[in-house]
């Protein structure tokens, strides 16, 4: 493990790199770098999947690389050269614009539909879509999904005419679906319906020394982009063995990024990352502690500093729900009393509470 392995591309790997630099052009080569058997496993099952039409879901902690398979999938099938349309599910609510997003609009079918419009399953026709978060999909959307899927239509709002596609569904979620399921979070005949190939992405911490392929591989991207030749002193290696990357690739690659470009000469050493570990270094303050402080001293804190973020995914579930469960508990347990605490306006009772059960967020 002392030095880079190129083995650690496998074949599949590599074909998979040259597809996407001939799909989107040098900037958006798709890496999959890793030599763990768990990891060259699931390239194995993406090799035989991917020339079928069913829909394949894959689930996987955030930052485990589910976007990054799911263009494998479509890079390494007949649909290569076809469309790739990514749908952010969590953005899709209730509503017009939800079916407009999705399936399209006539000109005037509601106020502000001033000519015609193309929704994504249109656009993907004859290649993939890949569902994005698809755990977050409003219960409306999902039914409006499910119709979809079962019979290869839709009707473009507005329209009286059913159109066909012909689509790849891929979708991905880092939540745990069966358990929405029960919790009627999620309909379990369109569980069924996407659930024809499961692949489950293990964590980066699952993977034997593949976060030590990855921190090579990213460090020879950065010097090849930078020029600086910077390495890991043998301590900073140390304590990165025994961690456990939460954030999994994504956070690797931040952390190496950021270990890079702070570090003071060629070598570089724990206090050049080590604040930006995602579990901190030992006796650091949580700083959800900070972001808690700071919403509820400005009134509408909430909106901008937690939701917004939330939806952008740079707050992850379960930062929120302990910023919830810290209200709650300053509340006297009331969510009455919670807009109060977060200085929220009594108007937006409704508003949170549906945020907050929509999202399965409440502690
Ligand atoms: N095996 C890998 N080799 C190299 N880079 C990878 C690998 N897996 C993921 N990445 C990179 O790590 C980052 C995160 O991956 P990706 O976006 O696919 O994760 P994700 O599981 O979809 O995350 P999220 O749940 O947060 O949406 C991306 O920049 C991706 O290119
Ligand atoms: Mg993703």
């Amino acid at each position: 493990m002392s030095s880079y392995s190129p083995e650690a591309m496998s074949d599949f790997a590599l074909r998979v790199r040259k597809a996407s630099i001939t799909e989107w052009g040098y900037r958006r080569a798709v890496e999959m770098v890793g030599a763990a058997a768990k990891f060259l496993d699931i390239q194995k099952t993406i090799e035989k999947v991917a020339s079928f039409n069913e829909p394949v879901l894959i689930t996987g902690e955030s930052g485990s690389g589910k976007e990054a398979l799911a263009q494998a999938v479509y890079l390494m099938g007949p649909r290569r050269g076809k469309p790739f349309v990514s749908v952010n599910c969590p953005q899709y609510v209730e509503g017009n614009l939800t079916v407009s997003e999705l399936f399209g609009h006539k000109k005037g079918s509601f106020t502000g539909a001033s000519s015609d419009r193309r929704g994504c399953f249109e656009t993907a026709d004859r290649g993939v879509i890949f569902l994005d978060e698809i755990g977050d999909l409003h219960m409306s959307a999902q039914v409006m999904l499910l119709r979809s899927l079962a019979n290869g239509e839709f009707q473009p709002l507005g329209s009286e005419i059913t159109q066909s596609v012909n689509v790849r569904i891929v979708a991905a979620t880092n939540r745990p679906l069966t358990q929405l399921i029960a919790s009627a979070g999620f309909r379990h005949d369109l569980y069924h319906r996407l659930c024809y190939f499961l692949i489950r992405v293990p964590a980066l911490r699952e993977r034997e020394n593949d976060w030590f392929y990855l921190l090579e591989h990213t460090l020879q991207r950065l010097r090849a982009q930078y020029g600086a030749s910077r390495r890991f002193s043998q301590a900073s290696l140390k304590m990165l063995e025994d961690y456990e990357w939460p954030g999994n690739v994504r956070e690797l690659i931040s952390v190496t990024t950021t270990g890079y470009a702070l570090a003071d000469s060629d070598l570089i050493e724990p206090q050049h990352f080590m604040a930006h570990l995602s579990e901190g270094p030992p006796g650091s303050e949580d700083p959800s502690h900070d972001l808690y402080r700071r919403m509820t001293s400005n009134g509408g804190g909430f909106w901008e500093l937690v939701h917004s973020p939330f939806l952008d995914r740079t707050l992850n579930r379960s930062q929120v729900k302990a910023l919830i469960r810290q209200g709650l508990f300053d509340a006297g347990g009331s969510y009455r009393q919670l807009l109060h605490v977060f200085r929220l306006p009594s108007a937006d009772y409704q508003k949170l509470m549906d945020f907050l059960r929509h999202h399965d967020l409440k502690p």
